[in-house]
């Protein structure tokens, strides 16, 4: 790809549902103590999105707080990007209504939804990079947000003490020519071998227990029922999770002739303490440099990066200079990495 332009994160934003779930609170649900939540997982606490709130309106939020910080305007955006597994509707996408709630619809630039579970975030960050440095795009805003929670089993003690909602963006826009700062570099991956380890097996066009095709001639199609919850063979997705994640910080590192001692920040998807130690140890990095939220978060799938993200920028942990890691992985499998030079 001829690059013409750098783009940089010029603004971050982030939002949570207020409703707080503890560990103490899910043992009442499932056979599971906050000991053993916290022991696997490093969760302690995620949050749940009111009855009334989509995943819409988390994005909406997170996209004005982005917006704010990088002093844009709704009608300067002219992308709108959002990852998420869990949109409002089949369709429309929930970068169409995100955009006409923020009032970006009047530039009339593209808007579209993004899949890849937990790594959603990080491929859409890489799309909008490549409409930045195209020229295709001045004022890209990119959005994880998810209400995850809703495709939860919760009788499922496997999964449901894992996940939360809420949301994060940032704004991308080209920097001056000759700048340091920016993304350096993201590097996607994917292997559809894994597709039945980690995935909700229920959709539209794999729901054959309804629908025009099961009714007898003369009698109405029966409803179909659209929406499964989430399975996982949890244990199998660690280790690849691990090794995956592995593999790419190295490759990362090394496309850009940097070594793990340059690297300030890692910023990684929070599905795991115990995963996220590992790659902090691949990295020979002290957790002092790792920005955690899964303790307080869980994990929100395609809103982790950008809510972790959020947070170590407005606490003023990430400065000016410093070099970013990010980095996810889920179901898919999938998974990714971006190099930023904050
Ligand atoms: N409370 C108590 N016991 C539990 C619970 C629970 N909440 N959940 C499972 N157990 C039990 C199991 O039943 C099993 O019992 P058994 O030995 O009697 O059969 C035992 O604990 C061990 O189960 P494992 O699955 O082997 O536990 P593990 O140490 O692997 O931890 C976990 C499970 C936390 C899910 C871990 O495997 C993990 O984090 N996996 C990766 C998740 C991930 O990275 N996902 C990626 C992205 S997600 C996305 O893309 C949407």
């Amino acid at each position: 790809m001829r690059r013409l332009n750098r783009a940089r994160i010029t603004g971050t934003g982030s939002y949570l549902p207020e409703r707080r779930l503890t560990n103490d609170d899910i043992s009442k649900m499932v056979d599971t103590t906050d000991e053993w939540i916290r022991t696997r997982t490093g969760v302690c606490e995620r949050r749940l999105a009111a009855e009334d709130e989509l995943t819409s309106d988390l994005a909406t939020h997170a996209a004005r707080n982005a917006m704010e910080a990088a002093g844009v305007t709704a009608q300067q955006v002219d992308l709108v990007l959002v990852a998420t597994t869990t949109p409002d509707m089949i369709f429309p996408s929930t970068a169409s209504i995100v955009q006409k709630k923020l009032g970006a619809n009047l530039s009339q630039g593209p808007a579209f939804d993004l899949q890849a579970v937990c790594s959603g975030f990080i491929y859409a960050l890489s799309v909008a990079d490549q409409f930045i440095a195209t020229g295709a795009a001045k004022c890209a805003l990119v959005i994880g947000a998810e209400t995850f929670t809703r495709i939860l089993d919760w009788t499922d003690r496997n999964t449901c003490v894992l996940f939360g909602d809420g949301a994060g963006a940032v704004v991308l826009q080209p920097e001056p020519e000759g700048s340091e700062r920016g993304i350096l570099s993201t590097h996607l991956h994917a292997d559809g071998d894994y597709v039945d380890l980690l995935k909700v097996p229920t959709g539209v066009s794999n729901n054959l227990k309804g629908g025009v095709n099961a009714a007898q001639a003369g009698e109405p199609p029966p409803p179909r029922q659209i929406l499964g919850y989430t399975e996982m063979r949890g244990n199998e997705v660690f280790k690849k999770a691990v090794m995956g994640l592995g593999q790419l910080v190295d490759e990362t590192l090394a496309a850009n002739g940097l070594e793990k001692s340059d690297l300030d920040w890692l910023v990684p998807h929070q599905a795991n303490m115990r995963i996220i130690k590992s790659t902090a140890k691949r990295l020979k990095m002290g957790l002092e440099n790792v920005v955690v939220t899964v303790d307080r978060h869980g994990n929100t799938s395609a809103a982790s990066v950008p809510l972790a993200l959020d947070e170590a920028v407005r606490d003023g942990r990430i400065q000016p200079g410093h070099l970013v890691l990010m980095e996810a992985f889920g179901g898919g499998f999938t998974w990714g990495s971006a190099l930023v030079r904050w």
